[in-house]
């Protein structure tokens, strides 16, 4: 009989293939045990990654017809290659997902394509197209991810009626596009198909968009986002999609408090109104494990009400974000090792991919007024930085929050162009608990977008030299 595994990981997503790569690194016998055929989850082949394909691909295209004349840049009639920019995105995420396989067989990590279930305490079955069998293992980790949370009376179709994953491959630019929900997902994929032609009516329940995020950046990314084109109807539910008539979809909107009915017509509906975790048929009976009401597996440290079974990403309670399953999948297979794996939650970022992006650490304004927290604020508009204006891209600002006594970071929200790549200077700053000080007497490259989080922290210290 062969060795038993130290752990086998069922799900192959940022929190699966992260904790298998760390596990062998660390000399432990690893298998990840993963359904779809690829690894790399929801988020390398039906999420983060071709979304972004696309983001950029689509903001290329609108820039040059909207933004090259200014620039003096003369090009012929732009024109769009739409099976070219699906070939681009399909690319880059089959390119991505062979890497990880690549760095399996690197890192001593083995792949196990099958659909893994769990039989009791130590025996993983895994079923696969020529038969099953069963794993022994020390430890089992649980990283099966997420799934699209379903609307009542809208059924997904994946052609007319579309989650994010038939979002990401429609084959032809809607002529209309409602999205359900003005989250992130909505934003994102409305954004690509704006661009691409289609007029995008986003039909959101509460009365803002973006819950969670910094009411402030929120307010005024509605703002630019409408005058993109964006129709925008807040406070409004959908009750039901009417998908019998082959050419137009009947969308209907009630007010979210109750109120008359409207039929508006749509080519393509995007439902994305949030996820929830995905556990269906996983076996967690066997190990005794209740999901909460919302479907979440409880850890802590990662570790699950059963013994040696542990759980991370977006299946266990926190942020369904890919940097948060790939920290905990690498903190758990530490310490399945012995080791003090640690993931700090009060320092994970958000972005928004949008254009302008937005980008956020730590509290919100929001937190701190409710939690009754003594704050100072700094803002700073891109309009007054230097290399914004240069790039035609002025439209934003960097807030940073730091503690009325200590200076401590306790949050920034930033609103722009690149701000997604900007606020990990926040997060480092936030890991080593700098002050706002720190950040406004760090010397910062001249003429950069990131000065304008050097002059948000001066505005803290109210010192700010260009507002
Ligand atoms: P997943 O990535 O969902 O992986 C779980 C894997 O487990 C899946 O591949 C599934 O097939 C497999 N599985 C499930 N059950 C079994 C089983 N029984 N046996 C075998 N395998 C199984 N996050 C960001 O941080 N940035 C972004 O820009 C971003 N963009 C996104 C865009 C979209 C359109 C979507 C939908 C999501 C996006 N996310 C983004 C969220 C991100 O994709 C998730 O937070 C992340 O993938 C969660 O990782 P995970 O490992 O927990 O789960
Ligand atoms: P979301 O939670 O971001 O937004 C859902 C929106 O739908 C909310 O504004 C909510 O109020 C609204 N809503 C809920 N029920 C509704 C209804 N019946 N009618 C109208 N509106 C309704 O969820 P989304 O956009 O589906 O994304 C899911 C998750 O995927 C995100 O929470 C995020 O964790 C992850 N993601 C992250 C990305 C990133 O980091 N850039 C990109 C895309 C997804």
């Amino acid at each position: 009989m062969s060795e038993p595994y130290d752990l086998v990981i069922i799900g192959g997503g940022p929190g699966g293939y992260n904790c298998a790569i760390r596990a062998g690194q660390l000399g432990l016998k690893v298998a990840c045990v993963e359904m779809r055929g690829t690894l790399g989850g929801t988020c390398l082949n039906v999420g983060c990654i071709p979304s972004k394909a696309l983001l950029h691909a689509s903001e290329l295209f609108e820039s040059a017809t909207s933004e090259f004349p200014a620039m003096g840049i003369v090009t012929g009639a732009v024109e769009l290659d739409l099976p070219a920019m699906l070939g681009h995105k399909d690319e880059t995420v089959d390119g991505l997902t062979k890497g990880i396989e690549f760095l399996f067989k690197k890192n001593g990590a083995e792949y196990i394509r099958g659909k893994g279930k769990i039989l009791g305490q130590g025996k993983v079955q895994v079923e696969t197209d020529s038969g099953t069998s069963v794993l022994d293992t020390r430890h089992i980790v649980i990283a099966t991810g997420s799934e699209v949370t379903p609307l009542p009376g809208v059924t997904i179709d994946e052609a007319r009626i579309v989650s994010s994953t038939g979002a990401l491959d429609l084959q032809k630019v809607p002529g209309r596009l409602v999205l359900i929900g003005a989250g992130v997902i909505g934003l994102e994929l409305g954004s690509v198909w704006r661009r691409l032609g289609a007029e995008v009516v986003v039909v959101e329940y509460l009365d803002r968009i973006l819950p969670g995020m910094d009411t402030e950046l929120a307010k005024a990314a509605q703002r630019i986002f409408a005058k993109q084109g964006m129709d925008f109807r807040l406070g409004t539910k959908v009750t039901g999609v009417d998908s019998s008539d082959p050419d137009t979809l009947k969308v209907t909107l009630e007010p979210a408090k109750g109120g008359e009915a409207e039929t508006i017509e749509a080519d393509t509906v995007l439902v994305c109104i949030g996820r929830r975790p995905f556990t269906a048929g996983l076996g967690l009976e066997n190990v005794g494990i209740e999901p909460d009401a919302r479907g979440f597996i409880a850890n802590d440290h990662f570790r699950t009400s059963a013994e040696n079974v542990w759980v991370v990403g977006d299946c266990t309670h926190g942020p369904m974000l890919a940097h948060k399953a790939e920290d905990e999948g690498v903190a758990c297979a530490e310490r399945i090792a012995g080791k003090a794996g640690h993931v700090n939650y009060g320092v994970i970022p958000g972005v928004v991919y949008t254009y302008p992006e937005l980008a956020s650490v730590g509290q919100t304004e929001d937190e701190l007024k409710q939690a009754g927290r003594k704050y100072k604020k700094g803002k700073f508009p891109f309009q007054a930085n230097s290399r914004a204006r240069a790039n035609h891209a002025t439209d934003g600002f960097v807030k940073i929050l730091a503690d009325a006594e200590t200076d401590e970071i306790l949050g920034a929200h930033m609103i722009g162009a690149n701000v997604g790549e900007m606020i990990a200077e926040i997060c480092l700053a936030m890991e080593f608990r700098a002050s706002s000080e720190d950040v406004a007497r760090t010397c910062h490259p001249h003429p950069t977008l990131t000065e304008a989080v050097r002059q948000a922290a001066m505005g803290v210290e109210g010192w700010s030299m260009q507002s």
